[in-house]
C-alpha cells in the first residue's frame, strides 16, 4: 500500500511513526494539526486500538479532535488536562535552533497554547521544512475580526523598522470570504521572505492591539523528528545535543494504509 504514497507523504508518515515511539502509557499528549499531524494520529490510534496503550489526547483543531476520536484515542481538553507529558506537532519551517513558524493549517493558537503547556515538544517534518533562517514561509498570525483591518496597518508600520526582507501583509481567505480560526479570528499573512531576528519579531507583533499571537515558536521544540521518503528518520535532540538516524519499516504499518 505505501507504493501508492507520494514520497513526500512517506517521509511524513516515517516522522510520525518515529515519533510515537516517545508516547508511553498513560502519558497526556498534544495532538498538533496538519497532514504530518494526522498521520501521527493515526499511528497513536493503532496504538491505543492493537497495543493497549492508554492515553489522554489533547487535540490543536476541531478537525484533529474529529481524527482522534475516528482512531479510538481518548480526547480531553486542555482545562482537563492542565499539563501535558509531550505534544508532537508539525511545522512549516524550523532553523538549526528547532525555532519554527506554524499556522499554515491556521491552528497556531491552540497549536502554540498546548505545546507550551507540554514537558515537550517534538516536530515532526520532512526534509522541506528545514530552513536556514525563518521566513521564506508567510509568517500566519492570528487577530480578532474587530478592526483587523487597522492591526493590518500597525503590524505594516511595524514591520518597517524590523530585520526582515518583505512587508507585505496579506488576509487570509477562504474562497470568497476571510478565513476564520477554531476561535472565530482571522489570520493574516506576513510576506518577509526573510526573519533576521525571530525573537523581537515575535515579542513586537505580539504587543499590536488586534494581535492574539503569531505562528513563531521560539524555545518551545526540543526534538525534531525529520523523515525522508526512504524511510530513514534523524531525531535531532536540541537539549542533549544529539543527532540519531534510524530506518522505519514501512511493511510493518501497512495496516495503517488500508484505510486511505
Ligand atoms: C497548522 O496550523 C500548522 O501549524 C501545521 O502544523 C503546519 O502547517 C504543518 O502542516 P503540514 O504537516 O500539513 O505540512
Amino acid at each position: 500500500m505505501t507504493g501508492e504514497l507520494s514520497p513526500i507523504d512517506k517521509a511524513k508518515f516515517a516522522a510520525a511513526k518515529r515519533a510515537v515511539d516517545f508516547v508511553e502509557d498513560g502519558m497526556r499528549v498534544g495532538l498538533g494539526t496538519g497532514s504530518t499531524a494526522a498521520w501521527m494520529v493515526r499511528c497513536l490510534g493503532e496504538m491505543v486500538r492493537e497495543d493497549g496503550i492508554r492515553i489522554k489526547g489533547v487535540p490543536t483543531s476541531v478537525r484533529t479532535a474529529e481524527l482522534a476520536r475516528q482512531v479510538g484515542i481518548e480526547v480531553i481538553s486542555l482545562d482537563e488536562a492542565k499539563w501535558l507529558d509531550l505534544t508532537i506537532d508539525g511545522a512549516d519551517e524550523f532553523d538549526a535552533d528547532l525555532n519554527l513558524i506554524k499556522g499554515g493549517g491556521g491552528a497556531l493558537l491552540q497549536e502554540k497554547i498546548v505545546a507550551t503547556a507540554s514537558d515537550q515538544m517534538i516536530v515532526i517534518a520532512d526534509t522541506a521544512k528545514e530552513v536556514g533562517t525563518l521566513g521564506a514561509f508567510p509568517l500566519p498570525v492570528e487577530v480578532i475580526p474587530f478592526g483587523w483591518q487597522t492591526s493590518r496597518a500597525l503590524i505594516e508600520e511595524a514591520l518597517i523598522n524590523l530585520d526582515v526582507m518583505g512587508r507585505d501583509v496579506t488576509l487570509r481567505m477562504n474562497g470568497d470570504a476571510a478565513f476564520v480560526t477554531d476561535e472565530g479570528n482571522h489570520i493574516l499573512d506576513l510576506h518577509l521572505k526573510r526573519i533576521g531576528n525571530p525573537r523581537q519579531l515575535s515579542l513586537v507583533i505580539n504587543q499590536i492591539p488586534g494581535v492574539v499571537e503569531n505562528g513563531l515558536f521560539i524555545d518551545i521544540c526540543d526534538v525534531v523528528v525529520v523523515g525522508h521518503g526512504d524511510g530513514r528518520v534523524e531525531v535531532r535532540d536540541i537539549n542533549a545535543g544529539t543527532v540519531e538516524e534510524e530506518k522505519i519499516d514501512f511493511l510493518e504499518s501497512d495496516n495503517l494504509f488500508t484505510d486511505l
